[in-house]
């Protein structure tokens, strides 16, 4: 471990986006804290969004922690899981604002991890043509990745988040001890992104993880502490450069590409979106060394990080008659595609990106190797 043995109970990570700033408040107890709550707009009402896995464990104490400030908290607890990530669900959160009478000062609180935190950001954006909304994470995905940039969405039956607004929250809040509920599954799925920001922007912060893999999967207080910041620093940075997704921006969608392709291919949560981006930075990896942006020792480095967070390396078929072709059917529908070009986030050296396009060539030899190692 190469932690300090002592961290401070509270830092910030500021996004720097002129009038849309916000800042993201990461510790121990944020959640039961009115203080973290001291700076957000004023207003006569609350709604907390959450879901039922969630809300036994969390709400009450947040209702808690908010009811100086509003005195009106209404909660709404949405069906559990990607699955219901859609219209139905979403219209349950309108119902609710709408029932409640909710108006255009009520400030939302998303608690729960990315399903929610999407929801209800889509939900903020659009109701009454927008109203404030406060990320409240709780899953180490979410922490560190869903939560901060203001991408919002649903999805449709035809793709993953296709539905959606870039819209900011007011403030994130990870209280890192909501990650002590969280199953073990999920903390792996988390850790994909985290090691995400290693190759693409960041070689000290992988080297860091390497050497804290067993103290972040031990749940250690200082070890994700640290992983939440710097994952935080190093998306707040890039977020600041290109809000919108015009360019640099995408670079966080490293091993998305193939990752979306698993995901979808499956069947929506058979994979964790974590367990899926693990296996396609892998594979996202072998397609920059063939590209010679990395070498061989390099994507073996990364497949053995991911495989210590618990995560799969090996690719899964998704059509035994014609799996090239299926895979990069899924992969023509990611939003990255440019008039039907497939775009891939591929590593020009390690701790950098760029956004390209592959010869199918390459890219069926690395799915070819990928499903057989
Ligand atoms: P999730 O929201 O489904 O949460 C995972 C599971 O953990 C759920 O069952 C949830 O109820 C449970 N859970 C949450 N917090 C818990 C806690 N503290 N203790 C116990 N259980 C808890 O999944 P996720 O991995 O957080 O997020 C995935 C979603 O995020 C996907 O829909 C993905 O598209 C989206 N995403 C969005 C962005 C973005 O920039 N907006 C980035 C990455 C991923
Ligand atoms: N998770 C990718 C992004 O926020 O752009």
């Amino acid at each position: 471990m190469t932690t300090q043995a002592t961290f401070p109970a509270h830092e910030r990570v500021s996004i720097a986006l002129g009038d849309r700033s916000y800042p993201i408040d990461i510790g121990s107890g944020l959640l039961d804290a009115a203080d973290s709550f001291a700076n957000l707009p004023t207003a006569h009402s609350a709604m907390i969004v959450t879901n039922e896995t969630v809300s036994p464990l969390y709400a009450q104490r947040l209702e808690r922690a908010l009811a100086p400030r509003y005195p009106r908290i209404h909660t709404v607890c949405l069906p559990d899981g990607e699955a219901h990530k859609n219209w139905e669900t979403l219209n349950q959160i309108f119902d609710a604002l709408l029932s409640q009478g909710c108006d255009r000062k009520t400030v939302m609180f998303a608690l729960g991890g990315g399903v929610v935190g999407d929801m209800t950001g889509f939900a903020a954006a659009s109701y009454m043509r927008g109203v404030p909304f406060v990320q409240v994470p709780t899953t180490l995905l979410a922490q560190v990745d869903s939560s901060v940039g203001g991408k919002t969405a649903i999805n449709h039956p035809l793709g993953k988040n296709m539905i959606g607004a870039f819209y900011q929250p007011q403030l994130v809040l990870c209280d890192l001890d909501t990650l002590s509920t969280l199953p073990s599954r999920e903390l792996s799925a988390g850790l994909a992104e985290v090691i995400k920001y290693g190759p693409i922007a960041d070689m000290a912060f992988f080297d860091w993880i390497e050497a804290n893999m067993d103290a972040l999967i031990a749940r250690d207080p200082a070890a994700l502490a640290h992983a939440v910041k710097r994952s935080c620093e190093i998306k707040a940075w890039v977020v600041g450069q290109d809000e919108r997704e015009a360019g640099l921006r995408a670079i966080l969608n490293f091993g998305h590409t193939f990752g979306h392709a698993i995901e979808a291919g499956m069947g929506y949560g058979a994979w964790l979106h974590g367990e899926a981006v693990g296996c396609g930075m892998v594979m996202a990896a072998r397609l920059s060394q063939r590209l010679g942006g990395v070498d061989a020792a390099f994507v073996e480095r990364l497949t053995r990080l991911v495989q210590a967070a618990g995560l799969p390396t090996v690719a899964p078929v998704l059509d035994v008659q014609d799996n090239l072709g299926r895979y990069l059917a899924l992969m023509q529908v990611d939003k990255k595609s440019e008039a039907g070009e497939i775009k891939f986030v591929v590593l020009d050296r390690p701790g950098s990106a760029v956004v390209r396009g592959a010869p199918d060539a390459l890219v069926a030899r690395v799915i070819a190797d990928s499903v057989r190692l």
